[in-house]
């Protein structure tokens, strides 16, 4: 935390990991401890709820619906030097643009303070053994539209590199694009997915955590979880004899 900045109000956008309390750094212990403030999901609010001290924290369980109220009634609750903390699962720089834009709108930027945690993605690719300085990283599950992100997608794999992605589990099924999509729209166009190296992993770093590992192509009838990452696993292993 940057002490001299702690005039006026303080918002804390966290990582708290994945899944399991383990993933949570000291850094973010602390604040969450420091805030009387503290706005979540259901399920970033199940990481932390050990460091939920009742007669201190006032909690605000929000869904993607009611949150934006929450926010702006939080921000105008809170005095000068109070903190708020809101965790984000895994890592808040990945695939959270479009909350944490909105809150930098709010409370603006010189009151939040953006603590990285660690992310689904960094959990499969150490699952994998897939070096992330060699693979493409994607996000499909925002609102926006995924079409450039689909082109990425089949230009990484044509250039043979790795990916890892979190796949966009929608309410409508025109707008998913699980696994199953993912196999087929690679088939359609022209990839060979009968002879990629694919794993699916559900549920990291909880008692639940699951994997697949097997071929593209077996994905087309298979469903996985809306809590789950996918890699596609192109790696050559290189080391530093190679380059002597
Ligand atoms: C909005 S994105 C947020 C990603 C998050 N910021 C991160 O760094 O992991 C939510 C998606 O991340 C993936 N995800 C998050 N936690 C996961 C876990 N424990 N196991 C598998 N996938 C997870 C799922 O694909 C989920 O739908």
């Amino acid at each position: 935390m940057t002490e001299n900045k702690i005039k006026g109000k303080k918002l804390f956008l966290v990582g708290v990991g994945p899944g399991s309390s383990k993933y949570l750094t000291d850094v973010v212990k602390d604040v969450i401890k420091r805030s009387k403030y503290l706005i979540g999901y259901k399920y970033t609010l199940a990481i932390i709820r050990d460091l939920i001290i009742r007669d201190f924290h006032q909690v605000y369980e929000v869904t993607m619906k009611d949150q934006d109220q929450t926010y702006n009634e939080v921000y105008k609750k809170m005095q000068d030097s109070e903190f708020c903390t809101i965790p984000f699962t895994g890592d808040v720089n990945f695939s959270e643009s479009e909350v944490v834009d909105r809150l930098l709108e709010i409370f603006g930027d010189d009151n939040v303070e953006l603590m990285p945690g660690i992310s689904s993605i960094q959990v499969a690719a150490s699952r994998a053994k897939i070096p992330l300085d060699k693979t493409r990283v994607l996000s499909f599950h925002v609102t926006e539209n995924i079409e450039d992100g689909k082109r990425e997608l089949v230009d990484a794999i044509q250039d043979k590199k790795s990916v890892v992605l979190v796949p966009r589990p929608w309410n409508n099924r025109d707008k998913n694009f699980m696994q199953s999509e993912i196999a087929l729209y690679l088939k359609n166009e022209g990839i060979d997915t009968s002879n990629l190296t694919v794993w699916v992993f559900e549920f990291l770093t909880t008692p639940e955590e699951r994997v697949f590992r097997g071929k593209l192509n077996e994905l087309e009838h298979m469903y996985f979880s809306p809590m789950s990452v996918m890699v596609i696993d192109q790696v050559e292993r290189k080391t530093y004899l190679d380059f002597e």
